[in-house]
């Protein structure tokens, strides 16, 4: 019995003195292990007299479960100081400054759609949009290009293998409106339109807004008016237009507009005129009732003259450094 009491006196000391995790199971190895101090002690029960046997196993299995007791404390204990040392060496400085996170900003081509929209929605026109893949009769035939008519070949088209195309123009959508929904008319349908076309001033896919105006009595005039006041609000300052006669099968007459810019620079930033009374027959509308203008504006073009880009690519090659002068 004195024995046991004295390693059960020494086992709690070394307990207590185990400084890690590690050292802790040592201790119970050195215990209660196979060949531990009260694993040894219970063996040699047996050369005890029957007795003396019980109370002495009694007490060795009393020590050995004090023992045990002790060692889980420390081994919650150790555990807790080695969570509290990790935490001290990760601890977050909350006052120190935070990364900066950069706010992102539109693409200067949707900025201009936007506004375009905005000083056109405010004039009471209603904003449509098409299909970017067409077929032949909205891109085309309906618009008074038929077949082998020379306009065509102006159109370096995107073929699909069934037939359709990606549109040209967003003309199209002057039909898909006005068959829909007759005259009168006042809308303008922004969106991109594809070419086979790619150089300095020219990238196979491109942004228009078409303009379409159905009623009684519309005139050139009108259209005039509407361009003016139109570049005058998407610039924010008045802006020298000059209207050149043109060709489009869809309208007579045609003009196509330049905006002067600087000294003597004339850029281009539209097409645009009467709608050809062909195009309402092929619309449903009476030419006998109705006139109205159209007009297609590159919103590339108008967005590098207010943005002062001075290469269109730069628009598509997604440079963060150059989006971010918009943000
Ligand atoms: N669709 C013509 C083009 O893409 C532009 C245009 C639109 C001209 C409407 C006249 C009227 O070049």
């Amino acid at each position: 019995m004195k024995k046991i009491a004295e390693i059960l006196k020494t086992s709690l000391q070394e307990v207590h003195k185990a400084s890690d995790i590690n050292s802790l199971d040592s201790v119970r190895v050195m215990y209660v292990g196979k060949k531990g101090k009260f694993t040894s002690s219970l063996r040699s029960l047996g050369s005890l007299s029957d007795k003396e046997r019980p109370a002495a196993g009694e007490e060795i299995n009393k020590a050995k479960s004090t023992f045990m007791k002790a060692v889980s404390l420390r081994k919650a204990e150790l555990e807790t100081i080695a969570l509290e040392e990790i935490l001290k060496q990760n601890s977050i400085d909350v006052t120190l400054d935070g990364y900066a996170s950069s706010r992102g900003g539109r693409h200067p081509i949707s900025l201009a759609r936007l506004r375009i929209e905005e000083i056109f929605k405010d004039a009471g026109y209603e904003i449509k949009s098409g299909p970017e893949i067409e077929d032949d009769f909205h891109n085309f035939t309906a618009l008074n290009i038929p077949d082998n008519h020379p306009a065509r070949a102006m159109h370096d088209t995107f073929y699909l293998n069934n037939g359709n195309l990606l549109r040209t123009h967003t003309s199209p959508v002057q039909i898909r409106s006005l068959l829909l929904q007759g005259a009168p008319i006042r809308i303008i349908a922004p969106g991109r339109v594809y070419r086979c076309d790619s150089d300095q001033t020219h990238t196979p896919m491109f942004h228009q807004v078409e303009g379409l105006v159905i009623d009684k009595g519309v005139s050139f005039a009108n259209l005039k008016a509407v361009l003016h006041e139109f570049v005058a609000c998407f610039f924010g300052k008045e802006v020298e237009l000059r209207f050149r006669p043109s060709y489009f099968p869809f309208t007579e007459p045609s003009a196509e507009v330049d905006v002067l810019w600087g000294k003597d620079k004339w850029l281009e930033i539209l097409g645009c005129g009467m709608v050809h009374p062909n195009v309402l027959i092929n619309a449903g509308v009476d030419p006998e009732i109705y006139s109205g203008y159209a007009f297609g504006m590159g919103i590339e073009r108008l967005a590098m003259l207010k943005y002062q880009v001075d290469d269109l690519r730069v628009f598509f090659e997604n440079d963060i450094s150059f989006l971010r002068q918009f943000n």
